[in-house]
């Protein structure tokens, strides 16, 4: 899993004025939103008894810890201790994580790591997204396989007749001609040609009036960290899904769909978009979920590797410079699961580098890379209350 860039966590929609938990890179986050409407994404673990905020309310533009009442702001700091009597103050460690947050395609996304600004990458780009000739529908489902098994299934065309039938296939074409990506740092995109399925359902009724072609273009890519494109050109107009898997642990991703079309682009129709994007889903879901090693292999040769993975195998080259870079979070950085754990540790947000008065004020270690908090004492002082800022 890598840190340092930005991840789509939920639906704009579902983010209010009630917290909501969302889970990324083996770490649960709060997501709400402040009184003007922006949305605010911080550590989910109270620093004073490891509470989870996101069972809290919201209070001004504070989040509420539900445990013992303590209220963080949305830079993280913790402005009130309720048990606290009249004059104490509040002591400088008493702050969580905050990332940075944007609004995008309909989505909030949050900066999971400590680069300042001008060094993060970019948020990808979808063209499609606002354009009125487009119909979107969102989509969700839980995997139990790894996020990059999944995510490598999309940009992987020799799958498609055998996994997806006829569903956008051809299983008796199965061959894929070599073709040519196109990459920079954050992205990789190529255009495929397979050939097509005589179409099936409601699709056939427009289907019907055009010659079947031979071949159709379907363009394949991904975006780091964690978003990857499926552009099918059907005789009647354009599908493109965005699929966003999330890390929720290392063996469970929530994938998170945004598909857009230009045929059929009424609300009516949208139903039957839903039902597709599902089908293929529920087909590679058995298949995904049986791969072994659970875990991507880090070196190349550990797996075999023909011309037509060449976009996976673009993907693992990369990650293996991101993982040179020391951005890569793995099974230690881990708070959720089914396993209980002793240790907490947090993705650092950017405040634990913009700060260095604050290198000493965090309680929950960053693990994993650069601008991690230096590790606290292992005899584990507790809090002095003379610590607190009157
Ligand atoms: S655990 Fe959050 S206030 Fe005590
Ligand atoms: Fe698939």
């Amino acid at each position: 899993m890598l840190k340092n860039f930005w991840y789509a966590l939920e639906f704009g929609h579902r983010v209010g004025r009630t917290p909501v938990k969302a889970t990324c890179l083996g770490q649960d986050f709060v997501l709400y939103r402040t009184g003007d409407g922006t949305a605010v994404c911080l550590s989910d673990l109270c620093v004073h008894r490891g509470g989870a905020l996101s069972m809290g309310t919201v209070s001004g533009d504070c989040v509420v810890c539900p445990y013992h009442g303590w209220e963080y702001r949305p830079d993280g700091a913790c402005v009130k201790i309720p048990a606290n009597p009249p004059g104490r103050g509040v002591p400088k460690k008493a702050r969580v994580d905050s990332y940075p947050t944007v609004e995008r395609y309909g989505m909030v996304w949050a900066f999971l790591g400590d680069l300042p600004e001008d060094e993060r990458p970019p948020v990808p780009h979808i063209p499609e997204h606002g354009d009125p000739a487009f119909r979107a529908v969102h989509y969700e489902m839980e995997i139990a396989a790894n996020y990059e098994r999944t995510f490598e299934n999309v940009v992987d065309a020799a799958h498609t007749p055998f996994v997806h039938g006829t569903a956008f296939g051809n299983p008796d074409r199965p061959e894929v001609p070599d073709f040519e990506i196109k990459q920079d740092d954050w992205s990789a995109e190529a255009d495929i040609l397979l050939s097509p399925p005589p179409p099936g359902g409601l699709w056939s009724l427009l289907a019907r009036r055009r010659p079947r072609p031979e071949y159709v273009t379907v363009t394949n890519g991904w975006y780091l960290p964690n978003v990857v494109k499926l552009h099918v050109r059907l005789p009647f107009g354009d599908l493109i899904l965005y699929d966003f898997n999330i890390p929720l642990s290392q063996d469970r991703t929530l994938i998170k769909i945004l598909g857009y079309r230009n045929f059929f682009t009424g609300r009516w129709a949208d139903g039957n978009a839903v039902k597709r994007i599902e089908k293929i889903l529920l087909q590679d879901k058995p298949v995904v979920e049986s791969q072994r090693p659970e875990l991507l292999p880090f070196d190349l040769p550990d797996e075999l590797h023909m011309r037509s993975d060449a976009l996976q195998v673009a993907y693992r080259r990369r990650r293996a410079q991101l993982i040179g870079q020391g951005w890569w979070v793995g099974g230690d950085d881990i708070v959720t699961g089914d396993g209980p754990r002793r240790r907490a540790t947090v993705i650092p947000s950017p405040a634990r580098r913009d700060n260095p008065e604050l290198a000493r004020a965090w309680v929950h270690k960053a693990r994993s890379g650069a601008g991690a908090a230096p590790a606290r004492d292992p005899a584990g002082e507790p809090e002095p209350s003379e610590e607190a800022t009157p």
